[in-house]
């Protein structure tokens, strides 16, 4: 199949894909025994160092990762982009609006969501989606709205004034070992209309070092993947140094 990239000039984009490191699953291991082991602060500073772009939290109304106290904790020390990700509830804007991060990222989760696992609807929460992006517009802070792989969901992003969107991964990353090509199409077709919009493109969810070069191959005007699970588990085995250069290298042209 071919994957219809056409005569795309990359030179006149950003080819360089940044890993913002996802740190919910370190703060799991924290609050499985009460303590400050391991410490999530030094973990995201750790990250930096071994060559993370970027932190990215995601503080849950229960606080079984990520607690709210962490955030302006992290905000304080991080030299890289901070990049929160939650539910636009009056709560989590008054915090984000409180320590402005890079940016914030908005997922539709309900409360008890185990974890984000599908995108706005952009086209009946436009309203709701554009008074919350002024909020963050008129705060500095970059927004990026997370959606399926579905052209207009990203059309009527750009339209309720987001800064980029992310695509969640999920679909990609369990059709990549049956057939990649197709489970990357919807992403392709999506991505340069996203490019076409104007607008930048964040990827995230399921991300591994199995599935990662090849999206970022196709799809080489990616601004910043996301990534936390299959990173931590990696980390297990390989160490968080070598894990961040290994995801580092999947990002390399
Ligand atoms: N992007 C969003 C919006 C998410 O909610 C998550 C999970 O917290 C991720 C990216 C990272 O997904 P994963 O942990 O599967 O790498």
């Amino acid at each position: 199949m071919s994957l219809g990239l056409g005569c795309f000039d990359y030179k006149q984009v950003n080819m360089r894909t940044k890993l913002s490191v996802n740190i919910n699953k370190v703060a799991t291991i924290r609050n499985a025994r009460g303590g400050n082991n391991p410490d999530i602060i030094k973990v995201a500073k750790d990250c930096e160092a071994f060559g993370a772009d970027g932190i990215t939290v995601h503080p849950r109304p229960d606080e079984r990762h990520i607690r709210r106290a962490d955030v302006p904790a992290l905000q304080a020390v991080l030299r890289t982009e901070f990049n929160i990700e939650g539910y636009p509830s009056r709560d989590f804007l008054d915090l984000v609006l409180r320590v402005r991060p890079s940016q914030v990222t908005l997922v539709p989760d309900k409360p008890e969501q185990l974890t984000s696992n599908s995108g706005w609807d952009t086209e009946k929460e436009q309203l709701f989606l554009r008074d919350v992006l002024n909020e963050l517009r008129e705060a500095g802070i970059r927004s990026s709205i997370f959606i399926d792989a579905d052209v207009r969901m990203a059309e009527f992003a750009a339209e309720a004034g987001a800064d980029r969107v992310e695509l969640y991964t999920g679909p990609y990353a369990h059709g990549y070992a049956t057939d990649r090509d197709a489970a990357i199409a919807p992403f392709l077709e999506t991505a340069k209309r996203v490019r076409q919009l104007g607008i930048g493109l964040n990827a995230g969810h399921d991300l591994s070092l199995e599935n990662l070069k090849f999206f970022t191959d196709v799809i080489p005007w990616v601004d910043e993947v996301s990534i936390g699970h299959a990173l931590i588990c990696d980390a297990l085995y390989m160490g968080l140094e070598a894990t961040i250069a290994a995801y580092k290298n999947c990002l390399k042209k």
